[in-house]
């Protein structure tokens, strides 16, 4: 909710090998993340998520701040097996500040 914009965008630096985000942004090793704060989780057609990505987000879950704060901060340990090979982000001003960079690409 307070994050810094600004900053989640030099943040992002450590997401843009595997993700794209913004105008004609494609899915790359990773989906990309337009409208990701709200969008359900393993949503994206033709992206192939891992089993266990698809069971965290049964019944239409959505990601939010606090799902993204927790998956970001230690992936492997919030959903075990999933396929993302990222360390996760271990300060609280990262997490907020990429998660306010994320969240203007949201349609509104
Ligand atoms: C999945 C964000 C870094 C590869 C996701 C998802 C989010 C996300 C929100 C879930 C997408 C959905 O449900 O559609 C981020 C952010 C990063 C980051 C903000 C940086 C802070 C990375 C890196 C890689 C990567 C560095 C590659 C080495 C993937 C893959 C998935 C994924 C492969 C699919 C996981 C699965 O299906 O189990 N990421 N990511 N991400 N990301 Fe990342």
């Amino acid at each position: 909710a307070d994050g810094d914009a600004a900053k989640g965008e030099k943040v992002f630096k450590k997401c843009q090998a595997c993700h794209d985000v913004g105008a004609n942004a494609k899915n790359k090793v990773g989906p990309e993340l337009n409208g990701i704060v709200g969008r359900k989780i393993a949503s994206i057609e033709g992206f192939k998520y891992s089993p266990a990505m698809i069971e965290f987000g049964a019944g239409d879950k959505v990601w939010d701040e606090a799902t993204l704060t927790t998956y970001l901060h230690n992936p492997k340990e919030a959903i075990p097996k999933n396929k993302m090979a990222f360390v996760g982000l271990k300060k609280d001003d990262d997490l907020s500040d990429v998660i306010a960079y994320l969240s203007q690409f949201n349609e509104d």
